[in-house]
């Protein structure tokens, strides 16, 4: 197995002090953070960072926050263990450790200028919403613009004030969709792929950009390839069982790539014949 050689900023935990907290749901926690001095995160959209408790563990948490975004950064943390819970139970003004940030993000540069159709399932609109708020914070420097995202409730959309303001631009053109509705609820009933056909691009000039649970991967590609997006202008995020972050334990391994420094994002050029990948 290859190990990657660890730089020493790659090992230093900076003290990230929790500036604002908000629970989004029963099991997603909002943390605005910044780090010690002042200093910003610099990361790249799609990147994460592993935050610590000292005596409890450490994990990595995709970056949700566009890096137009000066003095701190946001995360959303899922609860589902121990480190987890104990980040739930922070509250601003609480530290927690940070380091990073690390993986190969978006690649921003090669997108300027294209077409995006942003597709969101579930968590996935985490980490994609670092990048819908670039492009937004930079509209200009981007063609069209669709975000699609879906989720299997009304009450488990994030950002639901954030995502209502992307609804009414006119500069982007949004739709969105639950699995399961409830009376209140306007908008479309179905699954995230039942979107795609309806939406109008010129396949030449557009980058699809896919974050989401693991199921819904392989269906939103073939929507995407139906549409005629070249394989190498199709953009996922793969977050898998990553521990050390830095290429270091092995745990992220989809055959000779590693999620955490190869990725998270890959193009489906890249990884379609992984298929435990998507
Ligand atoms: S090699 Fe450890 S998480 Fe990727």
């Amino acid at each position: 197995m290859k190990t990657a050689k660890l730089t020493d900023s790659e090992y230093l935990i900076k003290t990230g002090k929790i500036l604002r907290t908000k629970q989004m749901t029963k099991q997603e926690k909002y943390f605005e953070i910044a780090l010690a001095g002042g200093e910003n995160l610099n990361h790249e959209p799609g990147q994460f960072v592993m935050v610590s408790v000292p005596g409890v563990g450490e994990a990595p948490i995709s970056v949700s926050s566009s890096p137009t975004k000066k003095g701190s950064f946001e995360l959303v943390i899922r609860k589902a263990g121990k480190l987890t819970g104990v980040l739930h139970n922070l509250e601003a003004s609480d530290t927690v450790g940070i380091r990073g940030p690390f993986g190969k993000g978006f690649p921003t540069q090669i997108l300027e200028g294209n077409d995006l159709i942003f597709v969101a399932g579930g968590l996935g609109i985490v980490p994609l919403r670092s990048l819908i708020n670039f492009v937004i914070d930079n509209r200009r420097d981007f063609g069209e613009v669709h975000i699609l995202l879906g989720c299997k409730t009304p009450q488990d959309m994030l950002f639901g004030d954030e995502v209502e303001g992307w609804s009414k631009r006119t500069d982007v053109n949004f739709s969105c969709t639950v699995d399961r509705a409830d009376p209140d609820w306007k908008g479309n009933i179905g699954l995230i792929t039942s979107l795609i056909p309806g939406v109008t691009l010129d396949p030449a000039r557009t980058f699809g950009v896919v974050v989401g649970p693991p199921i819904m991967y392989k269906f939103v590609i073939i929507e995407l390839l139906k549409k005629n997006i070249p394989e190498r202008q199709i953009l996922v995020s793969l977050e898998r069982n990553m521990k050390c972050g830095v290429g270091k334990c092995g745990h992220c391994q989809i055959q000779n790539y590693y999620c955490c420094k190869d990725g998270p994002v890959f193009t489906y050029e890249q990884i379609k014949y992984k298929k435990e990948a998507i």
